[in-house]
C-alpha cells in the first residue's frame, strides 16, 4: 500500500490539482453533514491562487501517486489564535474522493504531525474539523473540544469541531 504514493512538499504547479481535489472532496465527503447551499458557497469560496502563498511558505504537503497524479494534500500552519507559538494548526486535509488508494489521508496526517514535531518547541496540533471528519481525527489521537462556527458570508456559516492532539 505505502508504495502506491509518496509524500512531498507542494510546488506552485500543484495549485490547480490541489484546488480540484479540495472542491471534489468537499462535494463528495462533506455534503453528508452540510446543506447543499453551504456546500455550494464553500466551494465557490475556493480559488487556485489562494494556495500559492501557502505553497511558497512550504506549508502544504501533497501525496503523489503513480504517474505523478496528486491524490491529496495537507496544510499545516502556525495557529494564529495561540500566542505561545506551541500549537500548529491543520488548515486542511483533503483526499481525492476518486483516487482509489487507501491510506492517503492518514499518511498525510502523520507527515503533518512529524513536520510539527520537527519544529521543536511545538507541543500540540489543533484542527477545526468538518463534522464529517471528526471520527477520522479521533482515530489518530485528536480529542474533540467545542463546536466552532466559521462565517463564510452573511448568508452562510459552517459548524466545525475543534479538536486537539497533545504530543
Ligand atoms: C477525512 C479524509 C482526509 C480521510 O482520508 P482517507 O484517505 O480517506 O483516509 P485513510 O484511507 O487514510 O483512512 C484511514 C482510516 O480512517 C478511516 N476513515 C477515513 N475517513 C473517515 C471518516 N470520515 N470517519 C471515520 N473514519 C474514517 C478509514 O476507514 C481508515 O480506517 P482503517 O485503518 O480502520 O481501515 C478524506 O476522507 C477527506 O478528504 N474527506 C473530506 C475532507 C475533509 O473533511 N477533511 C477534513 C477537513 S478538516
Amino acid at each position: 500500500m505505502a508504495d502506491q504514493f509518496t509524500i512531498r512538499r507542494a510546488t506552485e504547479s500543484d495549485a490547480e490539482n490541489i484546488y480540484n481535489i479540495h472542491i471534489a472532496a468537499i462535494r463528495s465527503k462533506c455534503s453528508t453533514h452540510y446543506s447543499a447551499k453551504d456546500v455550494d458557497i464553500w466551494v465557490a469560496r475556493q480559488d487556485k491562487a489562494r494556495y500559492l502563498p501557502f505553497i511558497q511558505a512550504s506549508e502544504i504537503l501533497v501525496a503523489e501517486g503513480e504517474e505523478g497524479k496528486i491524490l491529496g494534500f495537507g496544510h499545516l500552519t502556525r495557529d494564529a489564535k495561540e500566542t505561545d507559538g506551541k500549537t500548529m494548526q491543520i488548515r486542511g486535509l483533503f483526499v481525492d474522493p476518486d483516487c482509489g488508494v487507501k491510506g492517503v489521508g492518514s499518511t498525510l496526517l502523520k507527515e503533518l504531525e512529524k513536520k510539527a514535531k520537527e519544529l521543536g518547541e511545538v507541543d500540540s496540533m489543533v484542527v477545526h474539523s468538518s463534522l464529517n471528519a471528526v471520527e477520522f481525527y479521533k482515530k489518530y489521537g485528536f480529542i474533540a473540544q467545542e463546536i466552532t462556527t466559521h462565517q463564510m458570508c452573511e448568508q452562510s456559516s459552517l459548524q466545525c469541531h475543534k479538536m486537539i492532539k497533545k504530543f
